[in-house]
């Protein structure tokens, strides 16, 4: 599970705080914390659920980055044929195990970098949630949205900060008057929704993690264009 040391160190866009195990640990807990990240973490789950929902039931998914492997009690994961969870930080992945036993799930886990890594195996569908609002380099986010979309062979749900919204907007303009500076990456959503066209996918639904209280967007997006002949023919989900 865990790299050779030449490749252990993290990469530029890996986030340090996710990278031992007491923010790890400290992940694990988020969505528990107080009634608002309560709250958050239902409608993300009502979300993700009911996107799946809309997809075959047997589905064969990667859920890459896992975090500490939320999402799991509603994947139906016995149903599936079958369903791997990832992420590039070991620590991250201990405490992914510690849920998926809690859970009795059967579930892959491996360690994988996003950006760094070339896709190996085909799923029907690809989960990358809460990752590229972390990417400030656009290259970065191109490498991600590379590996997600060749990897899936039906279906894609992910994340993005959404300048869009009204949070976002906020942000944005308080970074504009030099009141803010860094935190999370915010893209326009038609740039998101073209960089998905130019690889193949449509983007069928679209919810907001909030109204108000939120930057981030979920979309999920389907293949239009036929997989590759060879990576079609690489695994059988
Ligand atoms: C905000 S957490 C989101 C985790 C999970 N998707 C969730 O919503 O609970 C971001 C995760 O991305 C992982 N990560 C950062 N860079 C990565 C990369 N290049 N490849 C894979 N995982 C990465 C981190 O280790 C961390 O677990």
């Amino acid at each position: 599970m865990t790299r050779p040391e030449h490749q252990s160190a993290p990469a530029s866009h890996t986030m340090a705080r996710y990278q031992d195990t007491v923010g790890a640990d400290n992940y694990a807990a988020k969505y528990e914390r107080s009634w608002t990240r309560r709250r958050t973490g239902r409608r993300e789950d009502a979300i993700v659920s009911a996107m799946l929902g809309t997809l075959d039931p047997t589905a064969s998914v990667l859920n890459a980055p896992c975090g500490a492997g939320r999402f799991v009690d509603l994947m139906q994961v016995g149903k599936r044929r079958r369903v791997r969870f990832a992420d590039f930080s070991p620590a991250m992945l201990s405490a992914t195990a510690r849920t998926l036993a809690t859970a009795g799930a059967s579930v892959e886990i491996r360690q994988l970098d996003l950006v760094r890594d070339e896709p190996a195996d085909v799923f029907d569908v690809v989960m990358t949630i809460r990752l590229l609002h972390h990417l400030s380099d656009e290259a970065e986010r191109g490498r991600v949205l590379d590996f997600v979309t060749s990897s899936a062979r039906q279906a894609v749900v992910l994340t993005f900060a959404s300048k869009g919204t009204v949070k976002g907007w906020i942000r944005s303009m308080r970074t504009r008057l030099g009141l803010r500076h860094g935190g999370e990456n915010l893209r326009p959503e038609a740039e998101i929704r073209d960089a998905l066209r130019a690889r193949g996918f449509r983007v069928v639904q679209r919810r907001k993690v909030s109204a108000l209280f939120s930057t981030q967007v979920y979309l999920l997006a389907t293949r239009e264009v036929p997989m590759p002949a060879a990576g079609a023919s690489s695994a059988s989900g």
